[in-house]
């Protein structure tokens, strides 16, 4: 490992390299101060170091200069730059000392405070996380889902909505939201099919990395949809819609149900066990599976196998929660394999969306993670343990 010599070394730049600042061009900030203290000869005298979030994500991007103990907030290249010869416009600086004093700049919000002392009752927020799509009309669905929850949860829980990836706000900037809005206790409910590397790794570091940045918070977490009774109702629901009677013998009939796909065997074994619970509730000739990418067997190859099979009539069936890309691209294949196969009747039917027992499925992980009987918290300590083992680099969506 480095070990550098720094005895010449007269300033220690901090870069902030958390995810709010790095969605905001850390990256760069971080490659052209490095660039000008190359190219001025200073790397013996000024030393950077990138960090993780510094608890001012509203001023994006941070910049931290010591011993001057000046916080700066860099939107552009000339101020990255003036940062290494310490002559950056006024506006720039949210704090700087003077005469040993910590100053915040005029126009800087307060921001709030660390530790909170209030007595009485806990106000309580719901952090819901969709996956995020490229599509926004998906986002726009998982947001109007919540605002159609929002009957349900008691009035008095603050209620957010924010996403792992693709769109706005983040994670982090969700449970900022929640903690300026006055939560003082914040529960974190994955809008997410499959127990998987999102649930399992991705939202307990933003938990976790919450948990030190705001010490006075209490957190829990929800567990994932999974394998639960109610999806069966939903598939059920969406199977009768395409004219598909649930209650008949369907003996030419494969189902094919697709789900998005993922590299976590487990989570790959929990959609085969859907899909064998589905063939128990229905008389069909077989439900086989396939995924839309990264495990197989592909969409082309589960409805080939159908086919093999000789099936008269195949249900293409999404074990997906709300439209996307994913969702059109399955949009075009079924109408392929409709071109493709003119002696068998392809359908393809709607994914998860507003279901009702969608909503039931996901008071229930929130009344879980309230009641302190999610087996999230569970998915929280082995993700720390799994950070001793293997450490973990913090993705940026
Ligand atoms: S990510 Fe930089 S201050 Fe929070």
């Amino acid at each position: 490992m480095t070990t550098w010599n720094l005895s010449n070394m007269q300033r220690h730049v901090l870069i902030c390299n958390g995810a709010t600042c790095m969605g905001a061009g850390a990256e760069d900030v971080t490659q052209q101060i490095r660039d000008e203290i190359r190219a001025h000869k200073l790397d013996d005298k000024i030393h950077t170091s990138r960090t993780r979030c510094n608890g001012r994500c509203k001023d994006k991007c941070v910049v931290i200069d010591y011993p001057k103990g000046t916080w700066y907030s860099v939107q552009n290249e000339a101020t990255a730059r003036a940062i290494v010869h310490e002559n950056v416009f006024e506006e720039q600086i949210i704090y700087s000392i003077e005469h040993g004093e910590r100053i915040r700049g005029d126009h800087r919000i307060k921001g709030i405070d660390k530790y909170r002392n209030r007595k009485g009752k806990k106000s309580k927020a719901v952090l819901f996380v969709g996956h995020g799509s490229r599509l926004e009309a998906g986002n726009e669905e998982v947001r109007k889902f919540i605002d159609q929850m929002r009957p349900s949860i008691d009035a008095s829980v603050l209620v957010e909505t924010c996403f792992l990836e693709f769109a706005s706000p983040n994670i982090e900037d969700g449970i900022q939201s929640c903690i300026e809005l006055g939560a003082d206790e914040i529960h974190v409910i994955p809008i997410i099919l499959l127990h998987a590397g999102h649930s399992k790794l991705h939202i307990p570091a933003e938990i976790e990395e919450a948990k030190e940045q705001f010490p006075d918070i209490r957190f829990t977490y929800g567990q994932t949809i999974g394998i639960h009774d109610e999806i069966f109702g939903i598939l059920k629901t969406r199977l009768t819609e395409i004219g598909f009677d649930v209650d008949g013998a369907h003996p030419q009939t494969a189902i094919l149900l697709i789900g998005r796909g993922c590299s976590d065997d487990a989570a790959i074994q929990d959609f085969y066990t859907i899909s064998n619970m589905l063939y128990e509730q229905l008389d069909v000739m077989t439900v086989e599976q396939a995924f839309m990418g990264v495990a197989e067997p592909t969409v082309e190859q589960g409805i080939q196998k159908c086919i093999n099979r000789g099936a008269q009539k195949i249900v293409m069936l999404p074990y997906f929660l709300f439209t996307g890309i994913l969702m059109e691209r399955m949009g075009r294949m079924a109408q392929r394999f409709i071109e493709e196969n003119p002696t068998v009747d392809i359908s393809l039917a709607q994914y998860f969306g507003y279901h009702p027992k969608l909503q039931t499925v996901l008071l229930e992980r929130l009344q879980q993670a309230i009641d302190g009987t999610s087996t999230g918290m569970q998915d929280l300590e082995n993700f720390r343990k799994y950070v001793e083992e293997h450490g973990y680099e913090h993705h940026h969506h």
